[in-house]
């Protein structure tokens, strides 16, 4: 097992192992009741297990399902998992556990942040994602106009992945976790002070990842920098490399692309836009080489008209999170972002 403490505003551990020996030993099953939040994939493939798992600690134990996807991050689900609650006698020392990926993590850490103004809650990640999405305290729900537009920032107690549920995962579940693992291995060498680009790609081109290896060099990054920029002032910026245009194409494509998907393309677009083309070429054909799904290309108005609403915009200029010598949060003409268009194109 492998243990990272997050010195967040109020400190906590995640924990990365093969099974579930971290139950034994935290310190949060002396709550009144446990209540998971998980969706209908995650509980029928891994629910009974857990739930087995979970009734060892001799608690009363209330369990929320959703349906799957981002279509569950709603206000009305929130109303809807409230009634769950106060129905079954969830009180203010009720310990919620997020059972699931990015999605129900965001939904459920939500809840807590607003149930009896705020309950105990930790994270139990099932996909690869949500290495990133479960680790810095960001929780939020969908407002049928932005995504994650209803939020707080709101820290967990703890995280604790059990891999062996990875492998469940569909291949673009994977390809999607993946995405952000790539973005937070470009970031490596400016955060950690050394690379783990090239041992990543190298490590990829020999066959399947082995998860856990993987997943703590990619928490470490997100780690230093939510430790750095709890509430997103300055660094934590950089954690959007790859999501200007990303976030463009997920909203243009209607979320046919999943999340990591997005973000891949992005990345590819963000060093076109900063003028390495030797890496945009790198993670390009590394792309292709893969089953991601193509782009339905639309003209560069669409695009741009997406990118005008990025929250890194100031005074109406788009904003670019570019990787060179530094990290910069940069201004970008129309111009460049038109000819690294046209490139990404050419090349999907
Ligand atoms: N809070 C943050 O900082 C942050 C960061 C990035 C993304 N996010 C959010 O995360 C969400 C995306 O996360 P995600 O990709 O994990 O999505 P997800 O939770 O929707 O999971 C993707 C799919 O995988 C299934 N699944 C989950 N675990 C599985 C397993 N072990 N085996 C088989 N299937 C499994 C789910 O049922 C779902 O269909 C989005 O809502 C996004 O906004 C949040
Ligand atoms: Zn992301």
């Amino acid at each position: 097992m492998v243990t990272i403490r997050v010195n967040a505003s109020i400190p906590y551990d995640i924990t990365i192992d093969h099974g579930e020996d971290w139950l034994d030993r935290v310190p949060y099953f002396k709550c009144s009741s446990i209540w998971v939040i998980t969706d209908e994939t995650v509980d029928r493939l891994h629910g009974t297990a857990f739930r087995q798992r979970l009734e060892t600690r001799q608690r009363p134990i209330v369990w929320s399902v959703v349906r799957p996807g981002d279509g569950s991050k709603s206000l009305t689900m929130i109303e809807r998992l409230v009634t769950d609650g106060l129905t079954s006698h969830c009180d203010r020392d009720t310990l919620v556990i997020a059972f699931g990926g990015g999605m129900v993590g965001d939904l459920a850490g939500f809840l807590a942040s607003v149930y009896m103004r705020g309950v105990r809650y930790i994270q139990v990640p099932t996909t690869i994602l949500a290495h990133d999405s479960a680790v810095g305290g960001k929780v939020a729900v969908n407002h049928p106009l932005a995504k994650n537009a209803i939020g707080a920032f709101y820290q967990p107690a703890g995280v604790h992945y059990n891999v062996d549920r990875l492998e469940t995962l569909t291949d673009r579940d994977v390809l999607s976790g993946l995405g952000e693992l790539i973005k937070h291995a470009y970031l490596s060498r400016y955060v950690l002070g050394h690379s783990f680009e090239d041992d990543l790609f190298t490590a990829l081109a020999q066959g399947p990842l082995e998860w856990e290896a993987w997943l703590v060099r990619g928490i470490e990054v997100k780690r230093r920098i939510v430790e750095a920029d709890e509430r997103e002032q300055g660094v934590r910026a950089w954690l959007n490399f790859g999501h200007t245009f990303g976030h463009a194409l997920e909203s243009v494509e209607a979320y046919r692309l999943t999340h990591g998907e997005a973000v891949l393309y992005g990345m590819v677009y963000a060093f076109l836009v900063g003028g390495d083309v030797t890496r945009a070429k790198a993670l390009a054909g590394f792309l292709k080489q893969l089953a991601i799904t193509p782009i339905v290309w639309q003209p560069f108005e669409t695009y741009l008209e997406v990118m005008g609403h990025d929250k890194k915009n100031r005074s109406g200029r788009i904003r670019f999170v570019l990787l060179g010598e530094d990290v910069t949060v940069a201004s970008v003409t129309t111009e460049r972002l038109v000819k690294a268009y046209e490139q990404l194109k050419g090349w999907f």
